[in-house]
This record gives C-alpha cells, sequence and structure tokens, in this order.
C-alpha cells in the first residue's frame, strides 16, 4: 500500500521477520538481529527515490556516463532507546550516513513523551534525515522528534517504524504531512495502556534486555 505519504510494506522477507519477533519466546540476541535486518529491508524501500547523477567511469573496455548516488547527504536519527536498534541496518546501505540522536521516553501513566536529548548533525537543512523507532504507539514520540527535527532546520524527512498502530500513524500524519512514512507492518489497534496490538511488547526492553 502506498497512500500517499505512506507507505506499508508488503515483501514477504519483512513480514516474515515482523512475525518472528512478535513471538515472546524470541530472545534478545535474534530480537536484535532481526530488528537490524528489517530496517536493512525497510530501509532499501525507504532510499528508492534518492537522486543520481551520472558520473564518468572507466571500465576495463571503455569510458562510459553511468548512474551514482548524487550529492545528497543523508542523516539517520534514532529515537533513543529503541531506535537504536535501527541503526546498523540502515548504516549497511549508507554507510557514509551522519547519525544524530534523540532521546526521548513515554511516561508509563500519561504516555506523553519527555524529553532528554537531542544531539543532531549540523547544518542539517541539505541532508535527507531517516529518522527511526521500531514503534509508532501513540504517536506522540515520534510527532515530538520530527518536532525538534524540524526546529533545528531539517527539511526532507523520512520515517522509519517496523509497527504502527493505525491510531498513532494518523495523528503523526495530520501533524507533520510533508514527511513520507514507512511501516513494516500496521497492526489493530491500541490497548489501554497504550501498547500495539498485536504488536511485540516493549521494544526498547527486548532489544536491550531490560524486561
Ligand atoms: C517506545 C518506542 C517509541 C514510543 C512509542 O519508547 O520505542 O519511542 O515508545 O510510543 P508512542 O507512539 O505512544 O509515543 P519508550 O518510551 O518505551 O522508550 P525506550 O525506547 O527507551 O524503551
Ligand atoms: N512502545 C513499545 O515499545 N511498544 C508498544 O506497543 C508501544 C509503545
Amino acid at each position: 500500500m502506498n497512500e500517499n505519504n505512506v507507505h506499508i510494506m508488503t515483501h514477504p522477507l519483512i513480514q516474515h521477520k515482523i512475525s518472528m519477533l512478535r513471538d515472546k519466546q524470541t530472545g534478545t540476541n535474534e530480537f536484535r538481529k532481526l530488528i537490524e535486518e528489517i530496517a536493512t529491508l525497510m530501509g532499501y524501500e525507504a532510499l528508492r527515490d534518492l537522486p543520481l547523477e551520472d558520473v564518468e567511469i572507466e571500465t576495463p573496455i571503455e569510458t562510459c556516463q553511468t548512474p551514482m548516488i548524487a550529492g545528497k547527504k543523508l542523516a539517520i536519527v534514532p529515537i533513543l532507546r529503541a531506535g537504536l536498534g535501527m541503526v546498523e541496518g540502515l548504516l549497511a546501505l549508507v554507510p557514509s550516513a551522519k547519525i544524530g540522536h534523540i532521546g526521548l521516553y513515554r511516561d508509563h501513566v500519561t504516555h506523553e513523551p519527555h524529553e532528554y536529548y537531542c544531539k543532531l548533525p549540523d547544518p542539517i537543512d541539505q541532508r535527507l534525515i531517516v529518522a527511526l523507532d521500531p514503534m509508532l504507539a501513540t504517536g506522540g514520540s515520534a510527532i515530538a522528534a520530527v518536532d525538534f527535527i524540524k526546529q533545528h532546520g531539517g527539511k526532507q524527512i523520512k520515517f522509519m517504524c517496523i509497527i504502527a498502530a493505525p491510531e498513532g500513524l494518523k495523528r503523526l500524519q495530520e501533524a507533520h504531512p510533508d514527511i513520507q512514512i514507512y511501516v513494516g507492518h500496521l497492526d489493530r489497534q491500541l490497548n489501554e495502556d497504550a501498547y500495539i496490538c498485536p504488536g511485540l511488547g516493549d521494544a526498547g526492553d527486548r532489544i536491550f534486555g531490560t524486561l
């Protein structure tokens, strides 16, 4: 599905790996590897519109004009903590990307995001920014993260999450209609504790083994 600025992944490899993530028997080590692999597969889709420019290359046979990624510089911005788990997956595709960090945690009672850290590559206005967080639940954290990026001058922003709830996706789209949103799987709904159903539980705790 590709509805305006929302891209929902359909690739069978992504779906298979997300199902493995959901399994409560999947341990920390495997969980981390799966998050990274899914980030690479989703990154491949999310970066399919990177601009190309022809450059001159000498092959062993002749000189030719051939396309390479144009000057656009990339910034990867994980939302701490859980977004960190996706960084290596993106770096596998674009090893020279700069990395910013936004620290947010969700209050357990109000579910509102609280900022505790923000450091972004400077200047950021000419960069394509890919913000990462495996979970988009109420949307509060994603909206706050994109707010920060824009306050720092970020203009071209993509947001990648592995699992989204319809409620959060709608809120993020409404708050930031100008960004591209990549979703590994759109789940059914949030529960009364604002956890995604069926979801995978607490992504940060499962990545870092702090259950
Ligand atoms: C989780 C998740 C998102 C956020 C999503 O982080 O990684 O950042 O919740 O929820 P929301 O859409 O309702 O804002 P959490 O606050 O648990 O912090 P952590 O990554 O440090 O575990
Ligand atoms: N954060 C998570 O890690 N999981 C959820 O289901 C919701 C928010």
